[in-house]
């Protein structure tokens, strides 16, 4: 009978800190690696624990510097691979180029399903991630894939602090299903922004709006942030709409520098965020935030669900699978 003890996770230098909670729920301590670059910028890695036969865990959200973090976690699955592992699962909180999903442009790469396949020929057996930024990412994989969600505990934060008249705003058309699922939660309605964006250069628009949000709490949802120009149209809309008080939730900070200078400006009056990856690019010096730490909340209600306690419910799940083979 396999146990715990049967796991070994290990984390590459993109998110230490969440792979050390996740080890601290779990009552066991994360594997010892190197992971680091030669000056010629070549990544190197060495498993340093034995992990023959082993269900390898490997803990990385894709972030800044993406492409270096994307190789550390291709390099970390072969030489788990090469170490006999007996089974390896690439967690991956934050999905890079998952915005890049289908070709709506001419002569354009789908970069999301490049790295599905950079991810299972380096020898994944299978992929835990967190809020893809399509759901049909999954099907670029020929591996399981098990996407888990931290909008509910987004819509949990919501409820907790009591909002008088919430309304949940979908910044555009394609966010529209996981934004009716919070206000679902919420038991509140729905606006929906129709956004535009000109060509590749990072700008976007609100356009128009479907809803009514004069006198509401609006409660701005989307999966990530990057430059924040699309929450900040959307902020601006709400407010020349009537709205009374705007919050911004999101479940991936990427955050570039440019969103630090826009959001701390935007009349935001709370931007709620979890940590699914850390802040490379800075920190927020005006805006009103409130990150939702994966780590035990010990100040929130026993019905909330850290990051953590999803991954590790995961792991177990994943663990128990592995019993019935
Ligand atoms: C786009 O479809 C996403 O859901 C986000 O709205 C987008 O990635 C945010 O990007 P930015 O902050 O640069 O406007």
């Amino acid at each position: 009978m396999q146990s715990f003890s049967d796991i070994a996770i290990f984390s590459g230098n993109a998110h230490k800190e969440l792979a050390s909670s996740v080890c601290k729920h779990l009552e066991m301590s994360l594997g010892e690696s190197e992971v680091f670059q030669f000056s010629n910028e070549e990544v190197f890695v060495r498993i340093l624990d034995n992990i023959r036969g082993k269900d390898v865990f490997l803990i990385q959200p894709i972030v800044s510097p993406v492409n270096t973090r994307l190789m550390e976690l291709l390099i970390m699955i072969d030489a788990a691979k090469r170490a006999s592992a007996g089974r390896i699962t690439a967690v991956v909180p934050y999905y890079a180029y998952g915005r890049s999903d289908k070709k709506d442009q001419p002569r354009v790469p789908i970069s999301g399903r490049l790295v599905a396949n950079f991810l299972e020929v380096a020898g994944a057996d299978r992929v835990l991630t967190l809020d893809l930024h399509a759901g049909q990412i999954q099907g670029f994989f020929n591996i399981p894939v098990d996407e888990l969600t931290a909008f509910p505990m987004l819509a949990d934060y919501f409820r907790g602090i009591n909002l008088e008249k919430p309304i949940v705003v979908a910044t555009d058309v394609g966010g529209a299903k996981r934004a009716r699922d919070v206000a679902e939660r919420l038991g509140c309605d729905l606006a929906i922004i129709d956004k535009r964006r000109t060509g590749n250069n990072e700008q976007a628009e609100a356009m128009s709006l479907i809803g009514e949000v004069e006198d509401h709490d609006c409660i701005i949802v989307d999966d990530e942030i990057l430059t924040g120009g699309t929450v900040a149209s959307a902020v601006d809309l709400m407010r020349a709409r009537g709205a009374r008080s705007v919050y911004v939730a999101c479940v991936h900070p990427v955050f570039s520098k440019k969103a630090f200078e826009i959001l701390d400006n935007a009349a935001i009056d709370q931007l709620v965020f979890t940590d699914s990856l850390p802040l490379v690019f800075g920190n927020f010096h005006n805006v009103n935030t409130s990150k939702l730490s994966m780590a035990p909340l010990q100040a929130m209600p026993s019905t909330e669900f850290t990051l953590e306690d999803l991954l590790v419910h995961s792991f177990a799940k994943f663990h128990l699978l592995a019993l019935q083979y």
